[in-house]
């Protein structure tokens, strides 16, 4: 059968391939009780609240969302001290992405991201035939090249993808070299600070973008229910940026991206403090559950700021992946970033670090 050839651009992009679901692994290994600590997921679950206000939407159910979002735009203009019309809605900050390039580039405009770092800013930039230079982090601390950014601009960039804290080392960029940093891009090009792992950072020198924002620049923060709210399987994020990036946005975006339930869910999981406060604090005992564990094993975690860890196993991450995976843990290997021997870790509960880390322990005993 002939079929008409799809756009050339398309012909380097290969279908994402998302970690397997907890029910796919215990239905290939016939294991029960696997834990997935792979997504940057909250083990906490979703915020009881927004569970809450999902259940009491689900009757009008035949109704299309609100396509302008106009509850929850106000719900976070108020907690962000934004106007309303610099908030722009998407099915997930996925989406938002790939709303970025379809409103901006054209074939042969350029972005420029941190590597190694989040897959979905090559995936977008492919989409519309647009060429993406990586800049690489620090070897040794991850710590950003924004000397090495700046020295990539030229007059077909478009886009800068700064993710803080960083997917997949955690790793973060401080206010001042933000501020630093922001002076010196031309007024053409935007800063996309990618801030899906915001809430978990408790750094107070973690920027928020906001001041640039407000000050008129050129920047969009880019933020999530996914991860610190529990509500990844909804799909909603955000953009904060100025009045005028949110309006282009709005013409690539379909009136309903944004599911009602999705939309309801988010204003109460703004105000669900407890959910959130409980959240950071699994973070922050997990990250010292894991160190500690690390250490006994001669390991140790790249710093982080998130709700993950990138850590330097010192064996074949595809290999310590399959290992840990018939003991019933999902983790991310590190080679897909260009990391062959390390792995990303979701910091789970007390019980899941435990079970990890006893994996571990025994896997690299098996692999060395
Ligand atoms: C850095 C980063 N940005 C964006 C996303 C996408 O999140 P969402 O679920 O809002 O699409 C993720 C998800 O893992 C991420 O790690």
């Amino acid at each position: 059968m002939s079929k008409p050839e799809m756009r050339s651009c398309l012909q380097v992009i290969k279908p994402y391939q998302p970690g397997k679901p907890v029910e796919e692994v215990e239905r290939e290994l016939g294991l029960k009780g696997v834990i997935k600590m792979a997504s940057n997921e909250n083990p906490m679950g979703p915020a009881p609240l927004a569970v809450k206000a999902m259940r009491e939407k689900a009757d009008q159910m035949h109704i299309y969302p609100d396509g302008n979002a106009y509850y929850l735009k106000n719900a976070l203009s108020a907690k962000l001290g934004v106007s309303p019309d610099q908030l722009v809605f998407g099915n997930g900050s996925d989406e938002l992405i790939s709303f970025l390039t379809l409103t901006y580039i054209n074939p042969g405009d350029e972005a420029i991201m941190i590597s190694p770092s989040f897959s979905e800013y090559v995936f977008a930039m492919r989409l519309m035939g647009g060429e993406i230079r990586k800049v690489p982090l620090k070897e040794g601390s991850f710590k950003f090249d924004l000397e090495g950014i700046l020295n990539e601009i030229n007059e077909k960039t478009r886009l800068i993808f700064l993710c803080s804290p960083n997917n997949p080392t955690g790793t973060t960029i401080s206010k001042k070299d933000l501020a630093g940093f922001v002076e010196k891009i031309p007024p053409k090009v935007i800063l996309v600070l990618d801030q899906a792992y915001h809430e978990f950072a408790t750094d107070p020198e973690h920027p928020d973008g906001m001041e640039y924002i407000n000050e008129g620049y050129p920047v969009i923060s880019l933020r999530t229910f996914s991860k610190i709210y529990g509500l990844a399987g909804l799909r909603i994020g955000y953009g904060i940026t100025i009045p005028e990036i949110a309006a282009d946005i709005n013409r690539v975006r379909e009136p309903f991206n944004v599911n009602a339930m999705a939309q309801a869910a988010a204003i109460a999981a703004l105000e669900d403090k407890d959910h959130l406060e409980r959240s950071r604090q699994m973070v922050s005992s997990a990250r010292k559950q894991l160190a500690a564990g690390f250490a006994e094993m001669g390991l140790k975690a790249v710093p982080d700021q998130a709700n993950f860890c990138f850590v330097d196993v010192k064996v074949d991450s595809r290999m310590a992946f399959e290992a840990l995976l018939k003991k019933g843990v999902i983790v991310r290997t590190g080679d897909i970033f260009g990391f062959p021997t390390h792995l990303r870790v979701t910091y789970g509960t007390g019980e899941q670090n435990k079970r990890f880390l006893a994996a571990l322990k025994e896997v690299l005993q098996e692999l060395r």
